[in-house]
């Protein structure tokens, strides 16, 4: 059948917009073709206008043709479209370069006695120690009291204590914030039968100035060990181990009297600085933690045997270890929250 002439006038339009589709480079290319057949003023509006010229038996046919060229037409400027904005790379286009590098996030990182903690942990774990918490909100009888430290006993001077603003029914205060991590040698024992073997890291207070030595609030690590036949020997040789663990092989140790209420005999244990190194040959030495054998009347108050256990307790200063290690002259920067000082960990 031969076809109608306006209809394949159609065809022709069709066939020559779709030559010059292919050669379309650019998406401004693209939009001026898109102009030129597909716009408000452009070949299919026109085409369409032009149906009411004909006579009425030719509209339906060339209507439908009409219609199928305006469909393809756009349905290859689509194609045509996806075509370019792949190629293009002068234009601008919703692709994305995959081989950009990314946007750096900044990562954070362990507060510095946090990782200081999980090191002196780290070191008794391995001895077999077991790490426990306790709370800071105490009672006097377990920060004081249980450990040798009755009421107005003089050693209560050397730990200046905030006490919580609360009255028992004698017009006492019996709760406070733990001033060390000793009372939580009390509750183990308490709970728990020989043998004992564990560290307790966590915050402890103390009224007292600041300075770059002082804070109020600080970090310790409490050791305690209760065994049948516990010597001093098993202190030594176990924070021995411990400071080599924490600043090497070559650590000198020196242990000094002290007195604690709670051990018989006491003691504090220093390390030579300076013998990490070997430098200068110079001695410094520095007090990281008092210890010593735990005293009978602390076993025996928690109903512990004293002719069958003996056992050794120590307490760490964690912001000394950590002031030392990375070699930082003033404890109150820990808790300045600067990121310029945090950062560097
Ligand atoms: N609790 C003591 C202090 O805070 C340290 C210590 C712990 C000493 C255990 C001896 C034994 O100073």
């Amino acid at each position: 059948m031969k076809k109608n002439s306006t209809a394949q006038n159609i065809e022709e339009i069709v066939n020559k917009a779709l030559t010059e589709l292919k050669s379309t480079k650019t998406l401004a290319d693209l939009d001026k073709w898109r102009i030129q057949y597909l716009g408000r003023k452009g070949l299919v509006v026109q085409l369409k206008r032009s149906i009411s010229d004909l006579p009425s038996a030719e509209r339906p046919q060339f209507g439908q043709a009409v219609n199928s060229a305006s469909t393809e037409l756009e349905t290859k400027l689509i194609d045509q479209q996806r075509k370019i904005s792949s190629n293009d790379k002068n234009e601008p286009t919703e692709s994305i370069d995959v081989t950009l590098p990314g946007v750096p996030t900044n990562n954070g990182s362990l507060h510095p006695i946090t990782q200081t903690i999980r090191d002196i942990c780290e070191a008794f774990t391995s001895m077999g120690f077991e790490i426990i918490e306790g709370p800071e909100v105490e009672l006097d009888y377990y920060n004081f009291q249980m450990l040798n430290i009755p009421k107005h006993h003089p050693a209560r001077d050397g730990f200046n204590t905030l006490w919580i603003d609360q009255e028992d029914s004698n017009g006492e205060k019996p709760m406070l914030l733990r001033t060390h991590t000793s009372p939580m040698q009390i509750r183990t024992m308490e709970k728990q039968d020989p043998p004992v073997r564990l560290v307790v890291p966590g915050k402890v207070y103390r009224y007292e100035a600041t300075d770059a030595s002082h804070e109020w609030h600080f970090s310790q690590i409490e050791g305690l060990a209760v065994d049948k036949g516990i010597t001093f020997a098993n202190l030594k040789g176990t924070l021995y181990e411990f400071a080599r663990k924490l600043f090497g092989e070559d650590v000198r140790v020196r242990f000094r009297c002290d007195y604690f209420p709670f051990v018989e005999p006491g003691a504090e244990m220093s390390i030579d600085w300076n013998s990490r190194t070997n430098e200068t040959g110079e001695e410094n030495w520095i007090e990281i933690l008092g210890a010593g054998m735990v005293h009978p009347k602390v076993l025996h108050a928690v109903g512990y045997d004293t002719d069958k256990y003996t056992g050794f307790a120590f307490g760490i200063g964690v912001e000394r270890i950590a002031m030392l290690k990375h070699g930082i002259d003033d404890i109150r920067l820990f808790y300045n929250n600067d990121i310029r000082f945090l950062g560097q960990f």
